[in-house]
């Protein structure tokens, strides 16, 4: 299935530019793959199914909806897709960037201290909500890595003729019923009069100096609404930023307790594929090679 989701999702970009299912090699079946898989019989077959999916499939069965396949896949691919994109990076800049991780592996110690556990490798730590939103710079780390690898963007239709103010360049455009705007979060994640140097990973970016999230930046004197969106904007703000940004800090902090790990090659230039703009997370091009070895514990 994973190797269907891979198509589906590499071929995506092109499939929202209107370019024809067949027009890649097997994407049809890999479709039908899927929604074979996620029709509510398979799913009634499974022992474990998570409450979110078999809330899907009761709603879907009561109301006679067949289209529980398309849903739970659109779902999947929403869930997955930019996360997984997003973990890459965040292992990639922590990896990459030695004052990153060690700001974080102090972060990390101290929750630990605080909360009286030790990592002997038997009993599991374990920390809640509240401690995960005591590590600023787990957050400041994340934001910095989502400002610069997403590409996030807002499209919207006018239903009627409308006059858009728009604040920051103090002009208005006249838009007609069916007119399309879209609004694209990178231009403000890469400028430079918002963030200063904002092609460089700082790791601290995001952190005030008494070590409380920052999330206040400005131009031209006054704050900017909407410095950091990776996550758009509106009523179709993504729903699941607060579990991708828990992920994304539990994948570090289980990394960083458990393993050793660095890049084999540190100044290999790792770019990111354009193909995706506007659509969220851009994946690498190519593949950076990591060493890591499991600690020992004692
Ligand atoms: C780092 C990871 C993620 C990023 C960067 C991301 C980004 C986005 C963006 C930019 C949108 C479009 C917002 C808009 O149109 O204004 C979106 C929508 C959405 N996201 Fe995420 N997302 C992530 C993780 C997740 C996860 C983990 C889930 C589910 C558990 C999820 C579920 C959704 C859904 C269902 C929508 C559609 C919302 C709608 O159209 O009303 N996303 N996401």
């Amino acid at each position: 299935m994973f190797e269907d989701f891979r198509k589906f999702d590499e071929a995506f970009p092109y499939l929202v530019k209107g370019y024809p299912l067949n027009s890649f090699k097997g994407l049809e079946e890999s479709r039908k793959n899927f929604w074979k898989h996620l029709a509510s019989d398979e799913l009634n077959k499974r022992e474990m199914v998570s409450d979110l999916i078999a809330e899907y499939a009761r709603i879907c069965d009561a109301e006679k909806d067949r289209t529980l396949p398309k849903k739970l896949f659109s779902t999947a691919w929403a869930a997955q897709s930019n996360t997984m994109v997003s973990a890459f990076w965040t292992i990639y800049f922590v990896t990459k960037h030695g004052d990153a991780k060690a700001a974080a592996e102090v972060e990390i110690q101290r929750l630990l201290k605080e909360t009286s556990q030790t990592l002997n490798g038997k009993t599991p730590i374990n920390f809640n909500r509240n401690d995960m939103d005591k590590m600023t710079v787990l957050d400041s780390i994340i934001n910095e890595s989502l400002r610069l690898h997403v590409s996030a963007s807002m499209l919207r239709q006018a239903l009627q003729d409308y006059d858009l103010k728009v604040l920051s360049v103090g002009k208005t455009y006249r838009l007609r019923k069916g007119d399309r705007v879209m609004s694209l979060f990178e231009l403000n994640h890469k400028d430079p009069e918002i963030y200063s140097n904002p092609e460089v990973f700082k790791y601290d970016r995001f952190l005030n100096e008494d070590g409380s999230l920052k999330t206040d930046f400005y131009k031209n004197g006054k704050v900017v609404r909407f410095a950091l969106q990776p996550f758009g904007s509106g009523l179709s703000k993504c729903p699941g930023r607060y579990w991708a940004v828990t992920e994304l800090k539990q994948i570090v902090i289980l990394l960083l307790l458990y393993f050793d790990f660095e890049l084999i090659n540190p100044n290999e230039e790792i770019k990111m594929n354009k193909n995706r703009v506007a659509f969220g997370s851009l994946p690498p091009t190519n593949d950076p090679k990591i060493r890591f070895r499991r600690r020992v514990m004692t």
